[in-house]
């Protein structure tokens, strides 16, 4: 595991950017892993403006970790809505080859094999951006979620629920499920890049970098993955003692 200490956000973010971009440039047809969140903004801003400066997404692929179970793609929270707010609308990416999990689709377990047969056909993911919940989570997998697990419908924890609540108009609206990718889905991804901001990640972080590798800590996982690099601001970094 790598670790890149940025000094703020905007430093995160421009650094994971000069990441994707040379990556994208070595691949065009690059299989791109993504997650949504306040987290992963900044650097889909600056991804943005390079493609305004020429950088080409017309051959990429990308799937995105989750979607909340029972929200419509056009609902305004939904991920979709997100990534096309946020990212699709403004670079050329082929929309036919963009995939967030279905949150309509009445049945969970076909749209989740569907997914991972879908990410299995475009060969594999080669770099999967990816986040951490206060909790340790990664995807939408919980604290306790198995390292084994493939893409499922999920409980969403009650911590989750409270993070996430600033996205809805109140609390009660928050989905209680999500489809997500598995820690294992996650760990099959070529390459991985973990951002996170703030100081209400540090303790996350610290667990995830520095503590044992267990299921009540989700993230802990990517100490065992070969290609996996935490880019994060100095907040997040406080509780590091080794670096
Ligand atoms: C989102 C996702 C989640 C978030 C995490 C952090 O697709 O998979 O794991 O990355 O909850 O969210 P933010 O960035 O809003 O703090």
């Amino acid at each position: 595991m790598h670790i890149k200490i940025a000094k703020d956000y905007m430093e995160m973010s421009k650094v994971a950017a000069d990441l994707v971009e040379s990556i994208l440039r070595k691949r065009p047809g690059l299989v791109l892993g993504l997650a949504t969140g306040s987290t992963p903004l900044g650097l889909y801003k600056e991804l943005v403006q390079r493609h305004k400066a020429g950088l080409d997404f017309s051959k990429v692929t990308t799937f995105n970790l989750d979607e909340y179970y029972g929200l419509s793609p056009d609902h305004p929270a939904s991920y979709h809505y997100y990534m096309g707010e946020h990212l699709f609308e403004h670079i050329n990416v082929d929309r036919a080859r963009t995939h967030i999990p279905n949150g309509a689709n009445a049945d969970a377990v076909q749209e989740c094999k569907n997914y991972e047969a879908k990410i299995k056909a475009a060969g594999g993911i080669d770099l999967q951006i990816l986040g951490i919940g206060n909790n340790g989570h990664i995807g939408f997998n919980e604290p306790g979620a198995p390292f084994g697990g493939t893409a499922g419908l999920v409980d969403l924890a009650e911590e989750t629920i409270e993070a996430n609540a600033r996205f809805f108009e109140r609390q009660e609206d928050v989905p209680r499920q999500a489809l997500s990718m598995g820690i294992k889905s996650i760990m099959q991804c070529a390459q991985i890049v973990l951002l996170a901001n703030g100081a209400n990640k540090a303790d996350a972080i610290a667990k995830a970098v520095e503590g044992p590798v267990t299921e009540a800590l989700p993230a802990s996982v990517l100490q065992l993955h070969p290609n996996c690099t935490f880019i994060i601001d100095e907040a997040a970094a406080q509780k590091l003692t080794g670096v």
